[in-house]
């Protein structure tokens, strides 16, 4: 079985082709981060205008490094929210265009449902049921993967997600957008006990997580002191990083004992990131969960997410229509 992924629902312009919804025969991933930073954020008109240009090159590629033929595909799937209204069209109205002219079937995915999914391009991938955490510029989420297609979520942010948090504070150190790469190196030449940063909702009851009062402690911290440069900077780095993660890691962990110790997957942007990554692992280990973290690049924003989830929604019957409709708040 073969699925053609695309996904334009932010600043990535991306496809992939995917085989039995398991194997990435190709992954092509332009972005436009450049073309964002200038302004501090991703600018919705800009980004629709990019994907305008990028999307043909992008899906000519992941076909021609796949060396598969529109024709040989079997599905095609794409990102039809949540996101940019703008940007989503752009790749829902591509592969509308394939499928009505080759009579391939079309599948509508949910932007998370991919990020949920990714984990399966790996070779050791959990099967349902388990949990994800999705960290990411927009959403911070616990989710409980019932079954393919049933999805639960446990918790979620009450405001900020965590990388938005990420990106707000690289602001105010005057780091490059986005910041949580930035952020990520410099705290681990940091020392995380420098500055106690406050944990929200700390209750062992509350699942949920609160990223604002992170990011106005690390403001007073600015405006008190002044923007710190060399060692400090670091070590204001290391003691926000620590803060993010050991919140997302410590609620994660106690979902997934809430859940019969069910296996943990990271994913979303943040999941990138280094202490994160280690800190899941080792409290994992101490509470008896597995926890599952896919490589960097299956973390960010691809194609081939998109094509494992709409490959998994096709061998399920679903089909969308060729008159669907993208959805800006599409909830999972
Ligand atoms: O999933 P993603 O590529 O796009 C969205 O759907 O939002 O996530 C992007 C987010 C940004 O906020 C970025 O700062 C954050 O992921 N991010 C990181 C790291 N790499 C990317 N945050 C913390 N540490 C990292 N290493
Ligand atoms: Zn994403």
């Amino acid at each position: 079985m073969l699925c053609l992924g695309i996904e334009t629902s932010c600043d990535e312009t991306a496809a992939s082709v995917v085989r039995d919804g398991r194997v990435a025969l190709s992954d092509v991933v332009s972005t436009q981060v450049d073309i964002h930073r200038r302004w501090g954020g991703v600018v919705p008109e800009l980004a629709s205008r990019n994907h305008v240009a990028q999307v043909l090159p992008v899906i000519d590629e992941a076909l021609g490094r796949a060396q598969v033929r529109l024709t040989q595909l079997d599905a095609i799937a794409v990102t039809t929210g949540p996101g940019l209204q703008g940007a989503l069209l752009v790749g829902l109205q591509v592969a509308k265009a394939f499928c009505a002219a080759t009579g391939l079937p079309l599948v509508g995915v949910n932007h998370l449902e991919g990020h949920l999914l990714a984990i399966r391009l790996t070779a050791d991938a959990p099967e349902p049921p388990f949990l994800a955490l999705v960290v990411s510029g927009g959403h911070t989420t616990l989710y409980a993967v019932d079954a393919f297609g049933v999805y639960r979520r446990l918790a979620t942010t009450r405001d900020d997600a965590a990388g938005e948090a990420y990106d707000k504070v690289a602001k105010l150190l005057g780091l490059p957008y986005p910041g949580g790469q930035p952020i990520d190196e410099l705290a681990q030449q940091g020392d995380p006990r420098a500055i106690t940063f406050p944990r929200a909702l700390k209750g062992q009851d509350v699942l949920d997580w609160s990223f604002s009062g992170l990011k106005t402690a690390v403001l007073q911290h600015v405006q008190s002191h002044g923007v710190p440069e060399g060692q400090a900077r670091a070590d204001l780095c290391a003691s926000f990083q620590e803060a993010v993660a050991d919140t997302l890691t410590r609620k994660a962990i106690a979902g997934a004992k809430r859940e019969g110790g069910r296996a943990l997957v990271l994913c979303g942007g943040v999941a990138a990131n280094s202490r994160l990554r280690s800190l899941a692992v080792e409290r994992g280990a101490e509470a008896g969960v597995q926890v599952f973290v896919p490589p960097k690049r299956l973390c960010t924003d691809n194609g081939a997410m998109i094509a494992v989830a709409g490959a998994e929604a096709y061998r399920r019957g679903v089909r969308s229509a060729l008159t669907m409709d993208a959805d800006a708040t599409w909830r999972l």
